[in-house]
């Protein structure tokens, strides 16, 4: 039932303005929205990494948006990236070969979206912002959104490696294509975070069942693992973590080459958990006002999160 009606009916509705509009207005849901989100200021995402940086977990910080379709939002958007690059490269030090601080942009909300020149204006703008994190020594990672844009998104990071070669990028196991892209992208120098994918997508091109899209993540793993970059494993299963470890070990890998990512507010314990038996743990930060579309991406996760915010719905019910 979760899986095949309220998981998709949750992924219409973040991208239903209409729907938007009620929960966004809602006073409950803020509870709940700041288990995910560290804030909506730079000051809170700031004060988030610091202390997860205290906690030798590594940092993704991503400044909350997409789908947007106005120039100057975009424009808006790449201005606030600067600012907080010149404000994290005061946080760390960034001597080392793996960079503790990175970025993670959408390049939907850097113009991708745009019906005219969408691509090249985002080109553009994720090489602004690429520019003023290799000066502060922070890495960027470019963020997979729905399948419509996988082409452009992968073209785009091609484009921008030749200037800048550490650029990562995510793929998604629930796509048919990316064992393909994996093997394509498994070369020296990539940084490759594979996740299972968080859209709804139809079934040509995603995998549909929880099963399918677990077996190919561990096929996509297997892939990373015995390439020549640096994978970093993106998820919060028990059992694909375990794969994880299975896989490295096989393929020779130490712990300092690849890296594990988890989102910010979840399995708190188990980031620590890992972090202690020396394992590379990176936490990805979001912050900022425009939340909603993160937001009922988490609810469509897991059943315990949409039951925890529909609690918080009772009348009567704490807040
Ligand atoms: P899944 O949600 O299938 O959960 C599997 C199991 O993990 C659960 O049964 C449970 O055991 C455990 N678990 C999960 N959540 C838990 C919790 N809160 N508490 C306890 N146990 C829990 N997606 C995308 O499309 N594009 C992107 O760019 C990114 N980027 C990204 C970055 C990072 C760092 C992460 C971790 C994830 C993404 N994602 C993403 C989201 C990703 O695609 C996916 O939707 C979520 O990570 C959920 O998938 P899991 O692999 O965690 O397993």
């Amino acid at each position: 039932m979760f899986t095949t009606v309220l998981r998709p009916a949750l992924l219409s509705a973040s991208r239903s303005p209409r729907v938007q509009r009620k929960v966004t207005a809602m006073s409950s849901t803020r509870k709940l929205v700041d288990r995910f989100v560290a804030g909506e200021s730079e000051a809170h995402a700031a004060a988030a990494t610091r202390s997860l940086l205290e906690s030798n977990r590594f940092v993704s910080i991503d400044f909350l948006g997409e789908d947007t379709t106005d120039i100057s939002q975009a424009q808006a958007t790449v201005a606030h990236y600067l600012d907080l690059l010149r404000t994290l490269g005061e946080l760390h030090d960034s001597t080392g070969s793996i960079r503790p601080l990175e970025v993670s942009l959408k390049l939907s909300a850097l113009g991708q979206s745009l019906p005219k020149d969408g691509d090249a204006i985002a080109r553009e703008h994720a090489h602004q912002i690429c520019t003023a994190a290799a000066v502060a020594g922070i890495w960027v990672t470019v963020d997979a959104e729905d399948h419509t844009t996988t082409d452009s998104t992968l073209g785009i990071v091609h484009d921008l490696r030749a200037d800048f070669p550490w650029l990562g990028t995510v793929l998604q196991a629930y796509l048919h294509r990316t064992e393909t892209d994996c093997l394509d992208l498994s070369g020296p120098g990539s940084r490759i975070r594979l996740c299972k994918g968080a859209y709804r997508e139809p079934s040509a091109v995603a995998y549909q069942t929880r099963a399918e899209v677990d077996n190919s993540y561990l096929r996509c793993l297997d892939i990373l693992m015995h390439g020549h970059g640096y994978p970093m494993v993106a998820t919060h299963d028990p059992a694909m973590i375990a794969a994880a470890h299975r896989s490295a070990l096989a393929a020779e890998r130490l712990p300092d080459r690849f890296e594990f990512q988890m989102l910010y507010g979840i399995r708190d314990a188990e980031q620590q958990r890992l972090v202690a038996d020396g394992q590379h743990l990176r936490v990805y930060v979001p912050y900022g006002d425009q939340w909603y579309g993160y937001f009922m991406r988490r609810l469509a996760e897991r059943p315990a999160n949409l039951a925890f915010f529909l609690r918080s719905l009772r009348p009567g019910a704490r807040r």
